[in-house]
């Protein structure tokens, strides 16, 4: 069992990384083995929009790193999209790989079908629904099964290491942790899941 997490920030190693590994911890707790990929360690382009991934099963835009990440994704039975907000949404980078996994699964259906997903966003002061809301619209779109928490998933902290103040949204993070392992064993043991 493994949970794949997506840093959509330009910072690594940030505010979304640290709330990332919060609900990483109660997996790993779980014994449910994680990953985390930073996309600032890569220059995702946008979508082009030439539809060369129909029937290849990936973006054939190579050599910025995407590829690689969407793979990740497809072999993980848990997914969480993280992203900062910026300018009162998800991040470029983020942005840009929701295009392009987009298309993909559009004309490769199936590739995330049944898969426990989850949304985290940091934020400052504005916009973290709208963050949120925006990630769980690709993965609900991909025929994914989201887990929640006792709040909305955003965290506050403007500096890095900020949001470790704000216990009630890391609390929440653990919280949403303790639920995906929850959900990802329950569906681990069933045969249909696939
Ligand atoms: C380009 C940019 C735009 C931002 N826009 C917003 C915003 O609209 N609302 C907000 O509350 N915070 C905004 N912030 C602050 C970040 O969301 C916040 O610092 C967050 O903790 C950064 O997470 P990170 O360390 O993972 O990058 C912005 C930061 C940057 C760099």
């Amino acid at each position: 069992m493994k949970v794949v997490g997506i840093n959509g920030s330009a910072r690594k190693d940030g505010n979304t990384a640290l709330i990332i590994s919060k609900v990483f911890d109660e997996l790993n707790k779980a014994c449910i083995e994680t990953k985390l990929i930073q996309l600032a360690d890569y220059d995702i382009q946008p979508c082009r929009g030439c539809f060369g991934c129909k029937g290849r099963g990936n973006c054939v835009l190579a050599g910025d790193g995407f590829a690689e990440a969407f793979s990740s994704l497809v072999e993980a039975d848990g997914i969480i999209l993280g992203s900062p907000v910026y300018s009162a949404d998800v991040s470029a980078k983020m942005k840009a790989f929701l295009e392009r996994g987009g298309v993909v699964v559009a004309t490769n259906p199936g590739l995330l079908r049944h898969k426990v997903g989850a949304s985290v966003a940091a934020v400052r002061r504005g916009g973290g629904m709208t963050t949120v809301d925006t990630m769980n619209h690709f993965m609900l779109n991909k025929e994914m099964v989201l887990v929640g928490s006792t709040y909305w998933n955003m965290v506050y902290g403007k500096n890095v290491g900020e949001v470790l103040n704000d216990e009630e949204g890391m609390a929440n993070m653990s919280n949403l942790g303790k639920n995906m392992a929850w959900l990802i064993k329950q569906l681990y043991n069933n045969e249909e899941h696939s």
